[in-house]
């Protein structure tokens, strides 16, 4: 769907999550959302917290599972996803703190392969995320799964493209700065999910989302494996579809 502008979008996507927490709510269940960093997604945040705040929306059936975070990366960096996911949502939300999953940062290089599988059975073991939004990097990256990713690839560690580590170097202050690395959830982790929003915002996004929504599938644009799945809507605001 495209909207007029991303604020409208944000909101839509936001109400769309609380409607799957009230529902699991009013089940008896717990919701399981996939969450992304990033610009693209502090709006939806934003709201959210407004709909915790101001509406009742509660948290306390939400588990969460992170699509990525740098590596190496402590938790109180500036840079870092979990400070982010504090900063624009969970600390003013009722979410409880064991049940917010981020790719741990810093764990020693021979932890990562163990790590990452159990990060996919925690996923499995609490019936599968329910939803999983995305933003999308201008490699055509989704999570931090850069071009050359499998289709049915896992959470793992990977190394970053060039041109993500340039996107990034503003908040690094320096290209140099930023990781060379992250973990990611992989494609096949994205595509278990009952549902999967991709958001995109801005003409900065155009040329990215004309390949990965008409180009085609390859490896070496990763979104375009999206095309492939039943469960995944595009919402765009009209800046960012203005090439399809
Ligand atoms: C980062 C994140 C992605 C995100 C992308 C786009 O590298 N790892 O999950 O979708 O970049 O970022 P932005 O939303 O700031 O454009």
């Amino acid at each position: 769907s495209v909207y007029e502008d991303e604020h409208i979008a944000s909101k839509k996507v936001a109400a769309r999550i609380a409607n799957i927490i009230t529902s699991k709510q009013k089940a008896g269940e717990n919701a399981v959302l996939g969450l992304a960093t990033g610009a693209t997604p502090v709006e939806v945040y934003a709201e959210l917290i407004r709909l915790h705040k101001e509406e009742g929306l509660s948290f306390q059936n939400v588990i969460t599972f992170n699509l990525d975070e740098y590596y190496p990366m402590q938790p109180d960096a500036k840079q870092s996803y979990v400070r982010f996911m504090d900063e624009q949502l969970f600390n003013h939300i009722d979410i409880k703190r064991e049940n917010i999953h981020i790719p741990d940062g810093t764990l020693k290089k021979e932890d990562i392969a163990d790590y990452c599988l159990a990060y996919e059975q925690k996923i499995s073991a609490v019936g599968g995320l329910d939803l999983q939004v995305l933003g999308i990097g201008r490699t055509g990256h989704i999570g931090f799964n850069e071009p050359g990713s499998a289709p049915n690839s896992g959470t793992r560690l990977v190394t970053l493209d060039d041109l993500t580590r340039r996107d990034a170097s503003r908040d690094f202050g320096g290209k140099e700065n930023v990781p060379t690395k992250a973990i990611t959830m992989g494609i096949g982790t994205i595509f278990k999910a009952r549902e999967i929003i991709l958001m995109a915002w801005s003409k900065k996004k155009a040329p990215i989302i004309k390949k990965a929504v008409e180009g085609e599938i390859s490896g070496s644009v990763p979104a375009t494996y999206l095309q492939l799945s039943e469960s995944v809507e595009f919402i765009l605001d009209k800046d960012a579809a203005s090439e399809l």
